[in-house]
């Protein structure tokens, strides 16, 4: 489930949230995942990776990872991503372009808080997309902080949300005949430029 906070009431916005009411009402199973791309700039590559979004907070939208992931890193060398959702019991897919940073660590530590201990005792222990010896390495790191996690265990500085503020989004549906419809929303100079497209 995303969580909607004072959600923005431009276009893109509400034609957003009509369709995930739909997704949800049609019972979208995975509905808050949403496929992230960055560009590598090192290595000279795109990488895509699923993430979860918590939240859409007026037209900030959050999701939470480990600050020394790949992904952070790429995110803090170039912050143009390429976020993608697919809604198949809609047959929608949300295309979008966007610029992302790093929330306030207030948002994080509020958050935080609501986790279960089990999540933050992974965050914690986890050194994400680092390589290991072994699995068993990853359970005993796990084992080890999940025994230490109290109610006033501190959320590690490595770890927090991310927000992206897209500046494009295409709403497609699929239709018989392959006849579907692309509606753009394009941000220019502070306002929404609606277009549609060939399918
Ligand atoms: C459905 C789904 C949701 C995921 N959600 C998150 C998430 O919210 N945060 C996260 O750090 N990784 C999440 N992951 C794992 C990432 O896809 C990825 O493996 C991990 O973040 C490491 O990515 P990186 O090496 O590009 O930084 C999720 C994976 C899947 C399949």
């Amino acid at each position: 489930m995303i969580k909607f906070i004072n959600l923005s009431n431009e276009k893109p916005y509400i034609h957003f949230q009509s369709l995930y009411e739909k997704a949800l009402a049609n019972h979208q199973r995975g509905i808050e995942a949403i496929s992230v791309s960055s560009f590598n700039q090192e290595m000279n590559e795109v990488e895509a990776r699923y993430v979860n979004l918590k939240y859409i907070a007026s037209n900030e939208w959050i999701f939470f990872s480990n600050y020394n992931s790949p992904k952070a890193q790429q995110f803090d060398s170039h912050s143009q991503v390429s976020v993608l959702i697919f809604w198949p019991t809609i047959n929608t897919q949300i295309r979008m372009k966007a610029s992302i940073s790093k929330t306030s660590k207030e948002f994080s530590d509020e958050h935080f808080k609501l986790r279960t201990k089990e999540k933050n005792a992974l965050a914690i222990s986890s050194n994400q997309s680092q390589s290991i010896e072994s699995f068993d390495q990853v359970t005993k790191n796990f084992q080890k902080t999940l025994s230490s996690i109290t109610p006033y265990t501190v959320r590690p500085d490595y770890w927090g949300g991310f927000s992206f503020i897209p500046y494009y989004f295409e709403f497609w549906q699929g239709h018989k005949n392959r006849l579907n419809k692309r509606h753009v929303f394009e941000q220019q100079d502070g306002e929404w430029m609606e277009l549609l497209l060939q399918p």
